[in-house]
């Protein structure tokens, strides 16, 4: 039997009709068609699949939605608007060459806006401490975290300048 649920998108509201072995990732991509948050491993142990879950980052293949209802999510999607300024942290990605296939970047991505929304001002060890649970079979890692350092310098800038971190 299909189950009601409420989420909040990206700040917009949905109420869907969902199966209750449906994850967060299947809804948003096939039901929202969200399609910037991947499925990867779908076993939790990539990243690849990143969202915020009333603020806090969440595999969203091992997450089912029934259990996120009335919560709210953030995706990829979220951080700029089509056609707007890219979010600080796209812009550093593209700067520093963090981004290559490109399918483990919006999970890296969420995961570095948790991350600099709690501590505005990691350290290398603290940004890769952030990014333990993902995985990139493209960058060696070492461009994402230089753009992870660049977005918490260039977010303490655009913040004066009222973008929303
Ligand atoms: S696809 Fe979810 S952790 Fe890999
Ligand atoms: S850029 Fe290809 S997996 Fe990370």
């Amino acid at each position: 039997m299909k189950h009601q649920i409420r989420l909040n998108v990206n700040g917009d509201d949905y109420e869907l009709l969902v199966d209750p072995w449906r994850t967060l990732n299947e809804v948003l991509r096939e039901d929202l068609n969200l399609t910037g948050t991947k499925l990867g491993c779908g076993v939790g142990d990539c990243g690849a699949c990143t969202v915020l879950v009333d603020g806090k980052s969440v595999s969203s293949c091992i997450t089912l939605a029934v259990a996120v209802d009335g919560k709210k999510i953030e995706t990829v999607e979220g951080l700029a608007a089509s056609g707007e300024k890219l979010h600080p942290i796209q812009e550093s990605f593209i700067e520093k060459g963090a981004i290559q296939c490109g399918f483990c970047t919006a999970g890296m991505e969420m995961s570095a806006l948790y991350l600099l929304r709690k501590n505005p001002s990691p350290t290398e060890e603290e940004i890769r401490e952030g990014l333990s649970g993902h995985l990139c079979r493209c960058t060696g890692y070492n461009q994402i975290v230089e753009a992870i350092a660049d977005a918490a310098d260039r977010m303490k800038t655009d913040r004066g300048k009222g973008v929303k971190p």
